[in-house]
């Protein structure tokens, strides 16, 4: 695996001009993640997440800021990053095992390799016995699985994940993160990940970085200082239930003195 980088955002600023209409979506925005730490990014719906995201994956431009990459400069720079947008599809028409090699065949790596680099991450990804089947045919978590192993086995520095496991079911979704959290931390990832989920971020993350209503800013940056990986299980844990209700107000916060 590619070693994890360090990912310093800072002074980010967007708008969109439509019909000459303005909408300020991003104000000074500015995030760390050292390299092997994970960061959820929380923030009410519509407030620039996903736009965030776009910039600092490089597809969307920002009017201001810089992302840089273990101190480079790397706007606009894509092969930083492995980015799983908010709605990442699979293709119906491509089994599983060739879904999950799109994006090194986009990076240019022949087919063959590609399929030998991602078949062999299956069984971590519970995927086990299912590189021939389609997509139809697999629950909505290993579906999320497959869509995860094809951006993980870019063997990019740095994790983009936009609302992840979003469209599943409770009980799945509490599967899932905590298959994220053992994961991440097994193999060092550094992550940034997009949640409207207070609990996923605090289980998941180093820290938590709540946004204000649009246009965003940054509300506050919370750390948790507990061990990585965690369980649901130690949710009941003083020590978690702090974090949450921190992180739990400064949304609330931001959403009492906010502009939506
Ligand atoms: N290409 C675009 N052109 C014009 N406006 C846009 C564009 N992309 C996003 N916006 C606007 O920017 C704002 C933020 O959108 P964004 O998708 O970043 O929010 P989000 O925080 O990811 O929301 P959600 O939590 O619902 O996914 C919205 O008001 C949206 O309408
Ligand atoms: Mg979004």
């Amino acid at each position: 695996m590619t070693l994890p980088a360090r990912l310093e955002v800072s002074g980010i600023e967007k708008r969109f001009v439509e019909d000459g209409r303005t909408v300020d979506v991003l104000q000074d925005i500015a995030i760390e993640a050292r390299a092997g730490e994970f960061v959820s990014v929380i923030g009410p719906s519509g407030c620039g997440k996903s736009t965030l995201f776009n910039i600092i994956a490089g597809l969307e431009a920002a009017d201001t800021g810089t992302v840089r990459v273990d101190g480079a400069a790397a706007n606009g720079h894509v092969e930083a990053f492995a980015y799983m947008p908010q709605q990442d599809l699979l293709f119906p028409w491509r089994r599983v095992l060739d879904n999950t090699t799109l994006g090194l065949e986009i990076q240019g790596v022949p087919r063959e390799e590609a399929r030998a680099r991602a078949g062999a991450l299956f069984a971590r990804f519970g995927l086990d016995g299912f590189e021939r089947a389609y997509p139809h045919t697999l629950s909505g978590g290993m579906r999320q699985r497959a869509a995860l192993l094809r951006t993980v086995v870019q063997e990019r520095p740095i994790l983009l994940l936009d609302e992840p496991f979003g469209a599943l079911d409770a009980l799945t979704r509490m599967e899932m993160q905590e298959w994220l959290a053992g994961m991440s931390t097994e193999f060092g990832w550094t992550v940034l990940l997009v949640t409207h989920d207070v609990r996923e971020a605090v289980l998941l993350s180093d820290r938590v970085v709540v946004l204000s209503p649009r246009p965003a800013s940054v509300a506050a940056t919370i750390d948790v200082p507990l061990p990585r990986p965690r369980r649901l299980d130690d949710f009941a844990a003083p020590a978690f239930v702090a974090v949450e209700t921190a992180v739990m107000r400064a949304l609330r916060a931001g959403i009492r003195s906010g502009h939506a």
